[in-house]
Protein backbone atom coordinates (compact mmCIF):
# COMPACT_ATOMS: atom_id res chain seq x y z
CA UNK A 1 0.00 0.00 0.00
CA UNK A 2 1.26 3.74 -0.78
CA UNK A 3 1.96 5.87 2.08
CA UNK A 4 1.60 8.84 -0.35
CA UNK A 5 -2.00 8.94 -0.97
CA UNK A 6 -3.53 10.49 2.11
CA UNK A 7 -7.29 11.50 2.44
CA UNK A 8 -7.20 15.12 2.87
CA UNK A 9 -8.86 18.18 1.23
CA UNK A 10 -5.63 20.43 1.91
CA UNK A 11 -3.21 20.03 -0.93
CA UNK A 12 -1.63 22.21 -4.06
CA UNK A 13 -3.62 22.00 -6.81
CA UNK A 14 -1.82 20.19 -9.92
CA UNK A 15 -3.76 21.47 -13.46
CA UNK A 16 -3.36 19.21 -16.04
CA UNK A 17 -3.50 20.31 -19.38
CA UNK A 18 -2.03 19.99 -23.21
CA UNK A 19 0.13 21.81 -24.99
CA UNK A 20 -2.76 23.91 -27.11
CA UNK A 21 -4.53 24.27 -24.07
CA UNK A 22 -2.00 25.91 -21.92
CA UNK A 23 -2.31 29.53 -23.49
CA UNK A 24 -5.79 29.25 -23.19
CA UNK A 25 -5.28 28.02 -19.34
CA UNK A 26 -2.43 30.76 -18.87
CA UNK A 27 -4.91 33.53 -20.51
CA UNK A 28 -6.92 32.65 -17.47
CA UNK A 29 -4.76 33.02 -15.05
CA UNK A 30 -3.24 36.52 -13.39
CA UNK A 31 -1.34 38.42 -16.27
CA UNK A 32 2.15 37.83 -13.68
CA UNK A 33 1.36 34.27 -13.95
CA UNK A 34 1.22 34.02 -17.80
CA UNK A 35 4.93 36.31 -17.48
CA UNK A 36 6.20 33.83 -14.96
CA UNK A 37 5.45 30.90 -17.38
CA UNK A 38 6.95 32.59 -20.83
CA UNK A 39 9.63 33.45 -19.07
CA UNK A 40 11.19 30.50 -17.83
CA UNK A 41 10.00 27.58 -19.11
CA UNK A 42 12.18 25.51 -20.81
CA UNK A 43 12.13 23.74 -24.35
CA UNK A 44 10.25 20.73 -23.52
CA UNK A 45 9.61 21.55 -19.79
CA UNK A 46 6.06 19.80 -18.60
CA UNK A 47 6.03 20.56 -15.36
CA UNK A 48 5.68 24.23 -14.29
CA UNK A 49 5.77 24.74 -11.24
CA UNK A 50 3.96 28.18 -10.80
CA UNK A 51 4.85 30.71 -7.67
CA UNK A 52 3.07 33.07 -5.71
CA UNK A 53 4.56 35.71 -6.75
CA UNK A 54 4.47 37.93 -3.45
CA UNK A 55 5.08 35.38 -0.96
CA UNK A 56 7.35 33.22 -3.67
CA UNK A 57 5.99 29.71 -2.16
CA UNK A 58 4.58 27.07 -4.43
CA UNK A 59 1.04 28.32 -5.18
CA UNK A 60 -0.24 25.65 -7.71
CA UNK A 61 1.31 23.04 -10.64
CA UNK A 62 0.72 23.06 -14.60
CA UNK A 63 1.36 19.65 -15.50
CA UNK A 64 1.02 19.56 -19.60
CA UNK A 65 0.56 16.30 -21.06
CA UNK A 66 -0.07 14.85 -24.70
CA UNK A 67 -3.58 13.84 -24.00
CA UNK A 68 -5.68 14.46 -20.89
CA UNK A 69 -7.53 11.10 -22.35
CA UNK A 70 -4.41 8.75 -21.39
CA UNK A 71 -4.54 6.04 -18.23
CA UNK A 72 -1.04 7.02 -17.86
CA UNK A 73 -0.81 10.86 -17.83
CA UNK A 74 0.53 11.94 -14.89
CA UNK A 75 2.61 8.34 -14.26
CA UNK A 76 5.81 9.82 -13.96
CA UNK A 77 4.60 13.34 -12.53
CA UNK A 78 5.61 11.85 -8.47
CA UNK A 79 9.31 11.65 -9.07
CA UNK A 80 9.06 15.39 -10.55
CA UNK A 81 7.70 17.04 -7.62
CA UNK A 82 9.17 18.82 -4.24
CA UNK A 83 7.99 17.78 -1.02
CA UNK A 84 4.51 18.73 -0.17
CA UNK A 85 0.94 17.50 -0.02
CA UNK A 86 -1.12 17.90 -3.79
CA UNK A 87 -4.52 17.28 -4.97
CA UNK A 88 -5.76 16.99 -8.65
CA UNK A 89 -7.96 20.03 -10.65
CA UNK A 90 -10.51 17.92 -12.85
CA UNK A 91 -13.61 15.89 -13.61
CA UNK A 92 -14.15 12.80 -11.36
CA UNK A 93 -12.64 10.23 -14.25
CA UNK A 94 -9.49 12.54 -14.63
CA UNK A 95 -8.83 12.76 -11.15
CA UNK A 96 -9.10 9.40 -10.72
CA UNK A 97 -6.50 8.62 -14.51
CA UNK A 98 -3.92 10.83 -12.86
CA UNK A 99 -4.30 9.53 -8.91
CA UNK A 100 -3.84 5.83 -10.20
CA UNK A 101 -0.60 6.47 -13.09
CA UNK A 102 0.23 8.73 -10.01
CA UNK A 103 0.62 6.57 -7.32
CA UNK A 104 1.43 3.38 -9.32
CA UNK A 105 4.34 5.00 -11.12
CA UNK A 106 5.72 6.36 -7.86
CA UNK A 107 6.28 2.51 -6.25
CA UNK A 108 9.98 1.65 -5.60
CA UNK A 109 10.83 -1.71 -4.39
CA UNK A 110 13.32 -0.88 -1.31
CA UNK A 111 13.92 -3.20 0.77
CA UNK A 112 17.41 -3.96 -0.28
CA UNK A 113 18.71 -0.59 -1.54
CA UNK A 114 17.47 2.57 0.56
CA UNK A 115 17.22 5.13 -2.37
CA UNK A 116 15.85 8.69 -1.50
CA UNK A 117 12.06 8.38 -0.93
CA UNK A 118 9.52 10.27 -2.94
CA UNK A 119 8.11 13.37 -0.78
CA UNK A 120 5.24 14.44 -3.10
CA UNK A 121 2.18 13.15 -1.06
CA UNK A 122 -1.07 13.26 -3.25
CA UNK A 123 -4.57 14.01 -1.65
CA UNK A 124 -8.08 13.31 -2.94
CA UNK A 125 -10.72 14.93 -0.65
CA UNK A 126 -13.90 12.69 -2.46
CA UNK A 127 -14.25 9.58 0.28
CA UNK A 128 -15.44 6.93 -2.65
CA UNK A 129 -12.44 8.20 -5.32
CA UNK A 130 -10.15 7.56 -2.57
CA UNK A 131 -11.25 4.11 -1.63
CA UNK A 132 -11.10 3.25 -4.83
CA UNK A 133 -7.99 4.83 -6.21
CA UNK A 134 -5.87 3.70 -2.48
CA UNK A 135 -7.75 -0.05 -2.95
CA UNK A 136 -6.63 -0.37 -6.45
CA UNK A 137 -3.30 0.37 -5.88
CA UNK A 138 -2.66 -1.26 -2.51
CA UNK A 139 -3.64 -4.51 -4.91
CA UNK A 140 -1.29 -3.62 -7.65
CA UNK A 141 1.40 -2.70 -5.58
CA UNK A 142 1.06 -6.45 -3.43
CA UNK A 143 1.49 -7.78 -6.30
CA UNK A 144 4.91 -5.96 -7.75
CA UNK A 145 6.38 -6.57 -3.53
CA UNK A 146 5.33 -10.44 -4.01
CA UNK A 147 7.25 -10.40 -7.63
CA UNK A 148 9.73 -8.50 -6.67
CA UNK A 149 11.07 -10.28 -3.75
CA UNK A 150 13.78 -12.52 -3.81
CA UNK A 151 12.47 -15.94 -4.06
CA UNK A 152 14.66 -16.85 -0.92
CA UNK A 153 12.45 -14.74 0.88
CA UNK A 154 9.38 -15.14 -1.43
CA UNK A 155 9.17 -19.45 -0.56
CA UNK A 156 6.10 -21.01 0.46
CA UNK A 157 5.95 -20.48 3.78
CA UNK A 158 6.13 -16.69 2.91
CA UNK A 159 3.07 -16.71 0.46
CA UNK A 160 1.13 -18.55 2.98
CA UNK A 161 2.19 -15.85 5.52
CA UNK A 162 0.78 -13.23 2.77
CA UNK A 163 -2.26 -15.50 2.78
CA UNK A 164 -2.85 -15.52 6.84
CA UNK A 165 -2.00 -11.21 6.50
CA UNK A 166 -5.09 -10.98 3.75
CA UNK A 167 -6.97 -13.20 5.86
CA UNK A 168 -6.75 -11.48 9.51
CA UNK A 169 -7.12 -7.67 7.27
CA UNK A 170 -10.69 -8.73 5.76
CA UNK A 171 -11.72 -11.47 7.91
CA UNK A 172 -10.91 -15.03 5.46
CA UNK A 173 -10.64 -18.70 6.08
CA UNK A 174 -7.31 -19.62 5.98
CA UNK A 175 -6.35 -23.55 5.48
CA UNK A 176 -3.19 -25.25 3.95
CA UNK A 177 -1.68 -28.56 3.39
CA UNK A 178 1.94 -28.68 3.99
CA UNK A 179 4.37 -31.16 2.27
CA UNK A 180 3.37 -35.08 3.20
CA UNK A 181 -0.13 -33.56 4.00
CA UNK A 182 -0.56 -33.13 0.33
CA UNK A 183 -0.25 -36.48 -0.14
CA UNK A 184 -2.76 -37.36 2.85
CA UNK A 185 -5.02 -35.04 0.98
CA UNK A 186 -4.79 -36.43 -2.49
CA UNK A 187 -2.67 -33.45 -3.83
CA UNK A 188 0.34 -35.81 -5.37
CA UNK A 189 0.83 -33.43 -8.30
CA UNK A 190 1.88 -30.69 -6.06
CA UNK A 191 3.72 -32.31 -3.99
CA UNK A 192 6.08 -34.37 -6.83
CA UNK A 193 6.88 -31.13 -8.25
CA UNK A 194 7.50 -29.44 -4.52
CA UNK A 195 9.38 -32.02 -2.92
CA UNK A 196 12.80 -31.82 -3.92
CA UNK A 197 12.79 -28.14 -1.82
CA UNK A 198 13.74 -27.78 1.44
CA UNK A 199 11.09 -25.08 1.60
CA UNK A 200 8.52 -27.65 1.12
CA UNK A 201 5.23 -27.50 -1.27
CA UNK A 202 2.26 -26.37 0.37
CA UNK A 203 -1.42 -25.91 -0.91
CA UNK A 204 -2.79 -22.37 -0.08
CA UNK A 205 -6.73 -21.99 0.82
CA UNK A 206 -8.58 -18.52 1.61
CA UNK A 207 -11.93 -18.24 1.59
CA UNK A 208 -13.78 -15.21 2.22
CA UNK A 209 -17.06 -13.54 2.34
CA UNK A 210 -21.07 -14.45 2.44
CA UNK A 211 -21.55 -18.11 0.96
CA UNK A 212 -24.57 -18.19 -0.39
CA UNK A 213 -23.02 -15.40 -2.80
CA UNK A 214 -22.15 -16.57 -6.34
CA UNK A 215 -18.83 -18.31 -5.87
CA UNK A 216 -15.56 -17.08 -7.60
CA UNK A 217 -12.91 -19.01 -7.28
CA UNK A 218 -8.94 -17.38 -8.07
CA UNK A 219 -6.24 -19.76 -8.53
CA UNK A 220 -2.30 -18.69 -9.18
CA UNK A 221 0.51 -20.39 -10.30
CA UNK A 222 2.68 -20.31 -6.98
CA UNK A 223 6.03 -21.29 -8.31
CA UNK A 224 8.53 -19.35 -6.17
CA UNK A 225 11.51 -20.36 -8.26
CA UNK A 226 11.71 -22.22 -11.28
CA UNK A 227 15.09 -23.70 -11.97
CA UNK A 228 13.81 -26.04 -14.60
CA UNK A 229 14.08 -29.06 -12.08
CA UNK A 230 16.16 -31.93 -13.47
CA UNK A 231 15.44 -30.34 -16.96
CA UNK A 232 17.23 -27.85 -15.97
CA UNK A 233 17.13 -24.01 -17.59
CA UNK A 234 19.87 -22.33 -18.85
CA UNK A 235 21.23 -19.24 -17.31
CA UNK A 236 19.70 -16.83 -19.02
CA UNK A 237 16.56 -18.62 -18.62
CA UNK A 238 16.67 -19.00 -15.09
CA UNK A 239 17.98 -15.49 -14.46
CA UNK A 240 14.18 -13.79 -13.58
CA UNK A 241 12.49 -16.83 -12.26
CA UNK A 242 11.71 -15.58 -8.75
CA UNK A 243 8.89 -14.43 -10.95
CA UNK A 244 6.91 -17.78 -11.28
CA UNK A 245 4.63 -17.09 -8.71
CA UNK A 246 3.68 -14.16 -10.01
CA UNK A 247 -0.10 -15.60 -10.85
CA UNK A 248 -0.17 -16.04 -6.85
CA UNK A 249 0.48 -12.88 -6.67
CA UNK A 250 -1.73 -11.69 -9.63
CA UNK A 251 -4.51 -13.76 -7.05
CA UNK A 252 -3.71 -12.41 -4.09
CA UNK A 253 -3.74 -8.56 -5.48
CA UNK A 254 -7.34 -9.28 -7.20
CA UNK A 255 -8.48 -10.77 -4.18
CA UNK A 256 -7.19 -7.53 -2.44
CA UNK A 257 -9.41 -5.46 -4.68
CA UNK A 258 -12.15 -7.74 -3.94
CA UNK A 259 -12.02 -7.78 -0.26
CA UNK A 260 -11.14 -3.91 0.35
CA UNK A 261 -14.69 -3.35 -2.12
CA UNK A 262 -16.26 -5.58 -0.50
CA UNK A 263 -17.63 -7.33 -4.03
CA UNK A 264 -21.10 -9.86 -2.95
CA UNK A 265 -18.98 -13.00 -3.80
CA UNK A 266 -18.07 -16.12 -2.20
CA UNK A 267 -14.31 -15.55 -3.10
CA UNK A 268 -11.86 -18.85 -3.01
CA UNK A 269 -8.54 -18.34 -3.91
CA UNK A 270 -6.33 -21.39 -4.11
CA UNK A 271 -2.43 -21.10 -4.79
CA UNK A 272 -0.06 -24.39 -4.56
CA UNK A 273 3.18 -22.97 -3.73
CA UNK A 274 5.88 -24.87 -4.67
CA UNK A 275 9.74 -24.43 -5.57
CA UNK A 276 10.62 -26.37 -8.75
CA UNK A 277 14.11 -27.59 -7.16
CA UNK A 278 17.26 -30.31 -7.80
CA UNK A 279 17.64 -32.88 -5.61
CA UNK A 280 18.10 -36.64 -5.48
CA UNK A 281 14.43 -37.07 -4.68
CA UNK A 282 13.15 -34.62 -7.75
CA UNK A 283 11.01 -35.82 -10.44
CA UNK A 284 12.03 -37.37 -13.57
CA UNK A 285 11.06 -36.84 -17.25
CA UNK A 286 9.75 -40.45 -18.00
CA UNK A 287 7.70 -40.70 -14.38
CA UNK A 288 4.46 -40.65 -14.47
CA UNK A 289 1.71 -39.35 -12.04
CA UNK A 290 -1.98 -39.89 -11.17
CA UNK A 291 -3.23 -36.68 -10.60
CA UNK A 292 -6.08 -35.57 -8.10
CA UNK A 293 -8.38 -36.13 -10.79
CA UNK A 294 -7.34 -39.12 -11.70
CA UNK A 295 -6.00 -38.30 -15.10
CA UNK A 296 -2.73 -40.06 -15.48
CA UNK A 297 0.28 -37.91 -16.78
CA UNK A 298 3.49 -38.61 -18.29
CA UNK A 299 6.47 -36.33 -17.36
CA UNK A 300 8.23 -35.31 -20.63
CA UNK A 301 9.96 -31.86 -19.19
CA UNK A 302 10.33 -31.48 -15.75
CA UNK A 303 10.18 -27.31 -16.75
CA UNK A 304 6.35 -27.22 -17.81
CA UNK A 305 5.94 -27.43 -13.87
CA UNK A 306 2.97 -24.74 -14.09
CA UNK A 307 0.23 -26.64 -15.24
CA UNK A 308 1.30 -29.83 -13.12
CA UNK A 309 0.76 -27.57 -9.95
CA UNK A 310 -1.91 -25.98 -11.70
CA UNK A 311 -3.88 -28.82 -12.72
CA UNK A 312 -4.49 -30.31 -8.69
CA UNK A 313 -5.51 -26.77 -7.80
CA UNK A 314 -7.93 -26.75 -10.63
CA UNK A 315 -9.62 -30.33 -9.79
CA UNK A 316 -9.87 -28.79 -6.66
CA UNK A 317 -11.64 -25.64 -7.47
CA UNK A 318 -13.74 -27.41 -9.71
CA UNK A 319 -15.44 -29.64 -7.70
CA UNK A 320 -17.95 -27.37 -5.88
CA UNK A 321 -18.49 -25.55 -9.61
CA UNK A 322 -17.48 -22.12 -8.93
CA UNK A 323 -19.91 -19.73 -10.94
CA UNK A 324 -17.01 -18.81 -12.33
CA UNK A 325 -12.97 -19.86 -12.07
CA UNK A 326 -10.18 -17.49 -12.83
CA UNK A 327 -6.39 -18.95 -12.80
CA UNK A 328 -3.33 -16.54 -13.58
CA UNK A 329 0.32 -18.22 -14.32
CA UNK A 330 3.53 -17.42 -15.47
CA UNK A 331 3.26 -20.32 -17.81
CA UNK A 332 5.13 -20.19 -20.67
CA UNK A 333 7.47 -18.36 -22.51
CA UNK A 334 5.56 -18.96 -25.77
CA UNK A 335 3.25 -16.32 -24.64
CA UNK A 336 5.96 -13.67 -24.61
CA UNK A 337 6.91 -14.90 -28.53
CA UNK A 338 3.42 -14.65 -29.45
CA UNK A 339 2.42 -11.50 -27.74
CA UNK A 340 5.50 -9.54 -26.39
CA UNK A 341 6.03 -8.86 -22.51
CA UNK A 342 3.22 -6.06 -22.32
CA UNK A 343 0.31 -7.47 -23.36
CA UNK A 344 -0.95 -10.66 -21.63
CA UNK A 345 -2.86 -13.48 -23.21
CA UNK A 346 -5.63 -15.09 -22.20
CA UNK A 347 -7.81 -18.11 -22.88
CA UNK A 348 -11.67 -18.16 -21.95
CA UNK A 349 -14.33 -21.46 -22.14
CA UNK A 350 -17.27 -18.47 -22.48
CA UNK A 351 -17.15 -16.10 -25.52
CA UNK A 352 -18.94 -13.45 -23.54
CA UNK A 353 -17.17 -13.28 -20.53
CA UNK A 354 -14.20 -12.96 -22.65
CA UNK A 355 -15.33 -10.35 -24.46
CA UNK A 356 -16.82 -7.96 -21.60
CA UNK A 357 -12.99 -8.50 -20.26
CA UNK A 358 -11.43 -7.43 -23.33
CA UNK A 359 -13.92 -4.21 -23.78
CA UNK A 360 -12.69 -3.20 -19.70
CA UNK A 361 -9.25 -3.49 -21.11
CA UNK A 362 -9.27 -1.37 -23.53
CA UNK A 363 -11.82 1.02 -21.65
CA UNK A 364 -9.17 1.29 -18.53
CA UNK A 365 -6.71 0.90 -20.41
CA UNK A 366 -5.00 -2.25 -19.13
CA UNK A 367 -5.13 -3.98 -22.36
CA UNK A 368 -6.00 -8.42 -22.62
CA UNK A 369 -5.44 -10.29 -25.44
CA UNK A 370 -7.59 -13.04 -26.29
CA UNK A 371 -6.19 -16.84 -27.57
CA UNK A 372 -7.60 -19.59 -28.83
CA UNK A 373 -8.07 -22.80 -27.20
CA UNK A 374 -7.75 -24.69 -30.33
CA UNK A 375 -8.74 -28.15 -29.67
CA UNK A 376 -6.75 -29.54 -32.55
CA UNK A 377 -3.81 -29.01 -30.67
CA UNK A 378 -4.47 -31.35 -27.82
CA UNK A 379 -2.78 -34.21 -29.82
CA UNK A 380 0.67 -32.54 -29.19
CA UNK A 381 1.00 -33.86 -25.95
CA UNK A 382 -0.30 -37.44 -25.99
CA UNK A 383 1.81 -39.92 -24.35
CA UNK A 384 2.42 -43.59 -25.39
CA UNK A 385 1.85 -44.52 -21.27
CA UNK A 386 -0.14 -42.02 -19.95
CA UNK A 387 -3.38 -40.01 -20.62
CA UNK A 388 -1.28 -37.29 -21.47
CA UNK A 389 1.70 -35.86 -21.06
CA UNK A 390 2.40 -32.72 -19.35
CA UNK A 391 4.05 -30.96 -22.97
CA UNK A 392 4.74 -31.87 -26.72
CA UNK A 393 7.54 -32.76 -28.36
CA UNK A 394 7.29 -29.12 -30.57
CA UNK A 395 7.49 -25.86 -28.43
CA UNK A 396 5.27 -24.46 -31.08
CA UNK A 397 2.09 -22.57 -30.39
CA UNK A 398 3.22 -23.47 -26.61
CA UNK A 399 0.96 -21.18 -25.17
CA UNK A 400 -1.98 -22.83 -26.40
CA UNK A 401 -0.95 -26.54 -25.72
CA UNK A 402 -0.63 -25.40 -22.02
CA UNK A 403 -4.00 -23.90 -21.51
CA UNK A 404 -5.47 -26.96 -23.22
CA UNK A 405 -3.30 -28.75 -20.71
CA UNK A 406 -4.91 -27.18 -18.08
CA UNK A 407 -8.60 -27.08 -19.54
CA UNK A 408 -8.52 -30.75 -19.56
CA UNK A 409 -9.01 -30.50 -15.04
CA UNK A 410 -11.87 -27.79 -15.61
CA UNK A 411 -15.72 -28.39 -16.90
CA UNK A 412 -16.67 -25.93 -18.85
CA UNK A 413 -20.16 -26.95 -19.38
CA UNK A 414 -20.69 -26.31 -15.33
CA UNK A 415 -18.22 -23.51 -14.39
CA UNK A 416 -16.84 -20.95 -16.98
CA UNK A 417 -13.21 -20.70 -16.90
CA UNK A 418 -10.66 -18.37 -17.43
CA UNK A 419 -7.16 -18.63 -17.97
CA UNK A 420 -4.21 -15.74 -17.82
CA UNK A 421 -0.67 -16.65 -19.56
CA UNK A 422 0.91 -13.53 -17.48
CA UNK A 423 4.77 -12.16 -17.57
CA UNK A 424 4.44 -10.13 -14.26
CA UNK A 425 7.16 -8.04 -15.22
CA UNK A 426 8.10 -5.01 -16.92
CA UNK A 427 11.21 -4.93 -18.87
CA UNK A 428 10.84 -1.74 -19.60
CA UNK A 429 10.28 1.55 -17.85
CA UNK A 430 6.83 3.25 -18.90
CA UNK A 431 4.69 6.04 -17.11
CA UNK A 432 3.47 4.55 -14.06
CA UNK A 433 5.21 1.37 -14.76
CA UNK A 434 8.76 1.22 -13.21
CA UNK A 435 11.07 -1.88 -14.43
CA UNK A 436 10.44 -5.29 -12.41
CA UNK A 437 7.26 -7.30 -10.88
CA UNK A 438 4.03 -5.95 -12.48
CA UNK A 439 -0.11 -6.73 -12.11
CA UNK A 440 -1.34 -6.85 -16.01
CA UNK A 441 -5.10 -7.48 -16.89
CA UNK A 442 -5.96 -6.59 -12.91
CA UNK A 443 -7.63 -3.69 -13.74
CA UNK A 444 -9.58 -4.80 -16.25
CA UNK A 445 -10.48 -8.09 -14.30
CA UNK A 446 -11.77 -6.49 -11.73
CA UNK A 447 -13.99 -3.98 -13.23
CA UNK A 448 -15.76 -6.62 -14.95
CA UNK A 449 -16.25 -8.55 -11.40
CA UNK A 450 -17.42 -5.28 -10.15
CA UNK A 451 -19.97 -4.76 -12.99
CA UNK A 452 -21.30 -8.57 -12.89
CA UNK A 453 -21.37 -9.18 -9.50
CA UNK A 454 -21.36 -5.81 -7.49
N1 LIG B 1 7.95 -20.42 -15.82
C1 LIG B 1 8.15 -20.91 -17.12
C2 LIG B 1 7.52 -20.03 -18.19
C3 LIG B 1 8.05 -18.64 -18.38
C4 LIG B 1 9.33 -18.43 -18.88
C5 LIG B 1 7.23 -17.57 -18.12
C6 LIG B 1 9.77 -17.14 -19.06
C7 LIG B 1 7.68 -16.30 -18.30
C8 LIG B 1 8.95 -16.07 -18.78
C9 LIG B 1 7.54 -22.31 -17.28
O1 LIG B 1 7.50 -23.09 -16.17
C10 LIG B 1 8.36 -22.99 -18.31
O2 LIG B 1 9.51 -23.19 -18.07
N2 LIG B 1 7.74 -23.33 -19.43
C11 LIG B 1 8.40 -23.95 -20.51
C12 LIG B 1 7.52 -25.07 -21.00
C13 LIG B 1 8.20 -26.02 -21.93
C14 LIG B 1 9.23 -26.85 -21.18
C15 LIG B 1 7.16 -26.93 -22.53
C16 LIG B 1 8.59 -22.91 -21.61
O3 LIG B 1 7.72 -22.06 -21.80
O4 LIG B 1 9.63 -22.97 -22.26
ZN1 LIG C 1 9.30 -24.24 -15.86
ZN1 LIG D 1 7.48 -22.08 -14.34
Amino acid sequence: MSTLLVHSQEGTPIHLTTEPQLDGWLSENAQTTKSFVLATRQEGQNVLLIPDLTSGALSSVVCVVDSLDDQWLAGDLAKQLPQGVYQFIGDEALIERAATSYILGAYKYSAYKKTAPIQAKLAISAPKLYKKVSDITAGIYLVRDLVNTPAADMMPQHLAETFIELSEQFGGEFKQFIGDELLEHNYPTIHMVGRASDNKPRLLDLTWGDENAPKLTLVGKGVCFDSGGLDLKPAAGMRNMKKDMGGAAHVLGLAHMIMAANLPVRLRVLVPAVENAVSKNAFRPGDVIVTRKGITVEIDNTDAEGRLVLCDALAEAQAEQPDLLIDFATLTGACRIALGTELPGFYSTDQQIASDIIAEGLELNDPVWQLPLFDQYKALFKSDIADIANCGSTPFGGSITAALYLKEFVEPETTPWLHFDVMAWNVRHLPGRPVGGEGLGLRATFSYLQKRFG
